[in-house]
């Protein structure tokens, strides 16, 4: 039967040891509380590390290792040193901060680089071994970047998704991670990669493209040869339950309780784990500032923030828990009473109800981290709302605040703002209350946790699988198909597919070692070649003319069958177009620093080579829409090129050159043509059945075989000389 295996660093429960009794508690964290009921539900299996484990006796880990085994949770341990060095070192050293916009907590020098990597490895060989055909593999965080792409290279065939629970952040900062490059394509081993707002999607695309070189077509990515899907799955809480709990006596009764001891004070709730990114000091400055501007509010005040201690061996969360220990110290001091005290301070974890009872009890919820991938404790505190009361105060740095447009959104950088955020909250009237939290209740129930899981598995599930659309066979497998003897026609493309792309097209000039080779086949008896390019006729003359190679420009537009032969042009093509269109694209140029336009006889191209890599895709975008607009009637055709958008006439395209070649062959002559883009897919569906055709590069193709780039082209061409 088709299974779930969960795959994330903690399991939704962890190993708790004191003295002589030994259980397991949940854990904390929006993952673990998050990914529990729908667990529960599925069936499947959870692989994660349970805590730390090394002070139990054998008895107390086999006793352990039952209970997890009832709630279907598979253990992974980690040593003493990979707790220190993946789970506190790389994963929350570098890329917690790294991931929240904190450039300045990552340490200068990433020494543990290599503990990620090999207890990424654990993971991936934990869930490879069980893993059965037709299971799903959902992957989740940052700390396991690397797993979707270890598991691909074990489970080729496999169903992989990719959860990231924290921000993506901009490329300009993922871009100082020594190591982007490795983690990007670790996460490209998913068929799906999901993040929870659109700006995280957009920010990760950005980052496929500077570094990669991967265009992402609005959700989805080519990777070596396979279509990975990028998508938002803002993630949601268990509605219900919450919901339930919030209305069970035993609550209500707390709730009271609460009340009753505050003697009319009104009450301000915060509840975090203990994290530098969640804004406490900011948040306690606002309540001060609240004090200090309104005299009338002292004694009638009570802040109770709530700190779940986490990642306590990590030096930034030991002084971030003194700061927030002295500013609780100092405003409890300014403006305590012997009857009051403004800031009730808790370091511990609460269980289920009492967290209910707080946020069912609060007038203020404050929900203001400087960074947060999503925040599920916005949402929990409005799901425990059935009276439809309390306000909402949430930081626009948190995910959540993307759908939660009913809370007060307050920049949590702002102390003063926040402040006046805080006394807006404590003044607004009832009906007010009232209609913003219906509205943040109605976002909140609709978009549940189970909402969330249904639409990343559906989406997961019905994508083909890779058994069903199988890689392409390595093109140097083509090889031993055309040796012996029997003329060959070689049809290739330049640029892209005999030698790499260079910043400007002279700059991509033919070197010596690719001369020695053309000039080699070209001599063979048995062996024709032609070179079938975009470019304009003077450039392929002056670089090839003197070979005995077909030459065919702009597409086949133009062509040279022979050396000593004259160019000749394709008949009835027409070019009117020409002169309307080159405005736009001279405007485009003239905007787009670093880019250009080159003409030729029958077409333009605007290239963008030069351009920062996201804004030059976006100004291609753009420009492509303004010419399908402006220009839908002309008889042209726009095409997207690497770092080029490329306007032809119709009735003009590489497959022509094709027959015209043929015409002068022998029927059982083999055809082979290689190329890289989508103007070589003319000449791949141009040559008749038997022939040969190889794709060089990681693109869509119709093409039968693939090589990875110029440099297995040349050792394709290399072999077919025996080479
Ligand atoms: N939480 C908890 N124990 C507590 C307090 C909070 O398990 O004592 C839970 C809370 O219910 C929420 C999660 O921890 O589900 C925090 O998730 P959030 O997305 O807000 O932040 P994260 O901790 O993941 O950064
Ligand atoms: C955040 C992360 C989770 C993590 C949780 C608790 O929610 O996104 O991956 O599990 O914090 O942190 P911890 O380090 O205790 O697992």
């Amino acid at each position: 039967m088709a299974r779930l295996l969960l795959v994330s660093n903690r399991l939704p429960v962890t190993v708790k040891a004191e003295k002589d009794t030994v259980s397991v508690v949940r854990s904390a964290g929006g993952l673990a509380t998050g990914l529990s009921r729908p667990h529960e539900r599925s069936g499947g299996m959870w692989i994660g590390w349970p805590g730390d484990v090394s002070r139990l006796t054998d008895a107390q880990r086999a006793q352990v290792e039952k209970q997890l085994a009832d709630l279907r949770c598979v253990p992974l341990y980690l040593s003493a040193s990979e707790v220190s060095r993946f789970y506190e070192g790389y994963s929350n050293r570098v890329l917690w901060p790294l991931c929240h916009y904190m450039l300045d907590r990552v340490p200068r020098q990433d020494r543990d680089w290599d503990a990620y990597r090999k207890a990424n490895e654990r993971f991936a060989d934990l869930a490879a071994k069980h893993y059965q055909p037709g299971d799903t593999i959902w992957v989740h965080d940052y700390q396991l970047m690397l797993v979707p792409g270890m598991l691909r290279q074990r489970l080729p065939h496999a169903r992989i998704g990719y959860f990231h629970h924290i921000p993506f952040p901009s490329s300009e900062i993922f871009s100082t991670l020594p190591r982007r490059g490795e983690l990007l394509k670790g996460l490209l081993g998913a068929d799906l990669i999901g993040f929870h707002a659109v700006s995280y999607v957009r920010h990760f695309s950005g980052t496929l493209l500077r570094h990669l070189g991967l265009d992402t077509d609005i959700d989805r990515v080519l990777f070596q040869g396979r279509e990975v899907r990028v998508g938002a799955f803002p993630m949601g809480i268990d509605a219900t339950a919450f919901e339930t709990l919030a209305r069970e006596p035993a609550v209500l009764d707390e709730v009271k309780t609460l009340q009753e001891r505050a003697r009319g004070e009104r009450l301000l709730v915060g509840i975090d784990r203990l994290d530098y990114t969640k804004g406490i000091p900011r948040r306690l400055l606002a309540v001060q500032r609240v004090l200090e501007r309104q005299p009338s509010l002292r004694g009638r005040l009570r802040f109770i923030q709530v700190a779940v201690p986490s990642r306590t061996q990590v030096q930034a969360y030991a002084e971030y828990r003194e700061t927030v220990d002295e500013l609780v110290g100092r405003i409890n001091g300014l403006y305590g009473t012997v009857h009051s005290t403004p800031v009730h301070y808790l370091y511990r974890s609460l269980n289920e109800k009492q967290l209910v009872s707080l946020y069912r009890g609060a007038d203020v919820m404050l929900v203001t981290p400087v960074r947060d991938g999503m925040n599920l404790v916005a949402k929990e505190f409005c799901a425990a709302r059935p009276d439809d009361d309390g306000v909402l105060i949430l930081s626009e740095f948190a995910g959540a605040a993307a759908e939660m447009r009913d809370a007060l959104l307050v920049n949590p950088y702002d102390v003063e703002g926040m402040a006046d955020a805080i006394e807006q909250a404590l003044e607004m009237p009832g009906p007010e209350r009232q209609e913003r939290m219906r509205c943040l209740r109605a976002g909140v129930k609709a978009r549940d946790v189970h909402w969330w899981v249904a639409r990343f598995l559906d989406r997961l599930q019905g994508l083909p699988s890779v058994a069903e659309k199988p890689p392409l066979p390595d093109g140097m497998l083509a090889v031993d198909k055309l040796k012996g003897p029997g003329r060959k026609v070689l049809f290739l493309d330049y640029d892209g597919t005999l030698v790499g792309f260079a910043p400007t097209p002279e700059l991509a000039a033919p070197d010596e070692e690719l001369m020695t080779l053309l000039r080699e086949l070209s001599a063979r008896p048995d062996l024709s070649v032609h070179i079938v390019s975009g470019r304009p006729r003077e450039t392929l003359d002056a670089w090839f003319g003197e070979l005995p190679v077909g030459l065919h420009a702009e597409h086949g537009l133009w062509s040279r069958m022979r050396r000593g032969q004259a160019w000749q042009a394709l008949p009835g093509v027409s070019f009117e177009w020409k002169p309307k269109v080159k405005p736009v694209l001279d405007a485009f140029a003239a905007r787009v620093t670093g880019s250009f336009v080159e003409e030729k006889t029958a077409s333009l191209a605007w290239h963008y080579r030069k351009v920062d890599a996201e804004f030059g895709a976006l100004q291609a975008r753009e420009l492509r829409l303004l010419l399908y607009e402006q220009f839908s009637e002309e008889p042209m055709h726009i095409l997207p090129g690497d770092r080029v958008v490329e306007v032809r006439p119709k009735g003009v395209n590489k497959g022509r050159v094709v027959p015209e070649v043929l015409k002068d062959e022998a029927p059982d002559v083999r055809v082979v043509a290689m190329g890289d883009d989508v103007t070589d897919e003319d000449l791949f569906a141009a040559v008749p059945p038997g022939g040969i055709t190889v794709h060089a590069g990681n693109k869509h193709t119709r093409a039968a075989y693939r090589v990875e780039g110029p440099p297995e082209v040349r050792r394709f061409l290399k072999a077919l000389l025996g080479k």
